[in-house]
């Protein structure tokens, strides 16, 4: 099960992983595009992704592993047991055109279930990391929630296009609000919403690595994670996503879904 030495090894890793990452930035990336040009890999969204599986795979070869590149080879089907998804790059946009603003993510489940979650913001040299039952720390100092704050006196995370579009009714919940940001980043807008900067991050669509570490993290403070119609959230599958405060998270369950 999940205990400290595994804590610390992941924090390691992930300070390991940055590292590289800081200083790719300052080679030429080779990238390519996946479904489009809006959507690239690079080679260090692979190497971050493969370092890590060779590490889990060493101490815990019993564990699953849910990568976005896919650096496994294999495809979980099931749920049970120790789970690691992982987002070696969240934001590769940003990575490649910002050479800022972007993150690496592990969530940890059990039979399905939330245990910890690690983001790390690496230009900014920021680790989060929520422990189910335990709390959630910044650079191992740990972190308090922010007040709640009403929709109509906060502002929201969420993608650009998708408001534009009106996914999910998503635009019910831009009207309330009194401003709207985006960040190109799953990882930094959950972030967003634990340091109180927003109520609420939302997505219509996000995939197991986008909302797995953030989901684990809001659980260790006691937030709300669901999708935009109040289900539960399932790590083997792409969903929409609302993470919130407590007592914001009804509110906008009720905006976004009038009829319920
Ligand atoms: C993307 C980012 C983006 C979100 C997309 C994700 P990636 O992750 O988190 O903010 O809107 O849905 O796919 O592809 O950079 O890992
Ligand atoms: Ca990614
Ligand atoms: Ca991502």
């Amino acid at each position: 099960m999940f205990d400290y030495l595994m804590h610390h090894r992941i924090q390691m890793w992930l300070e390991q992983a940055a590292e590289e990452l800081q200083s790719a930035l300052n080679r030429d990336l080779i990238v390519e595009e996946k479904k489009d040009a809006s959507d690239l890999v690079t080679e260090m969204d692979k190497n971050t992704e493969k370092f890590l599986v060779g590490k889990i795979q060493h101490y815990y070869p019993d564990h699953k592993i849910i990568g976005e590149e896919g650096m496994t080879g294999e495809k979980v089907t099931d749920v049970s047991g120790m789970v690691w998804v992982i987002d070696p790059i969240d934001g590769t946009l940003n990575f490649v055109k910002q050479k800022n603003n972007f993150g690496i993510m592990v969530g940890l489940f059990y039979d399905g279930q939330p245990v910890a979650g690690y983001i790390y913001d690496v230009m900014n040299d920021h680790l989060f990391t929520g422990i189910v039952g335990e709390g959630a720390y910044l650079n191992n100092k740990p972190i308090e929630l922010e007040q709640y704050q009403a929709i109509n006196q906060s502002l929201v995370m969420g993608n650009v296009g998708m408001f534009i579009e009106n996914h999910m009714n998503t635009q019910a919940i831009f009207k309330e609000a009194l401003g709207a940001r985006s960040l190109g980043s799953a990882a930094l807008e959950v972030i967003s919403v634990i340091r109180g900067e927003a109520s609420i991050y939302i997505s219509h669509g996000l995939s197991p690595w986008d909302f797995a570490a953030g989901y684990a993290i809001c659980h260790a403070l006691d937030m709300k994670v669901t999708t935009l119609d109040n289900q539960p959230l399932n790590i083997l599958e792409r969903s929409s996503v609302i993470f919130a405060h407590k007592n914001v998270h009804q509110e906008a369950i009720n905006l976004l879904n009038p009829t319920e």
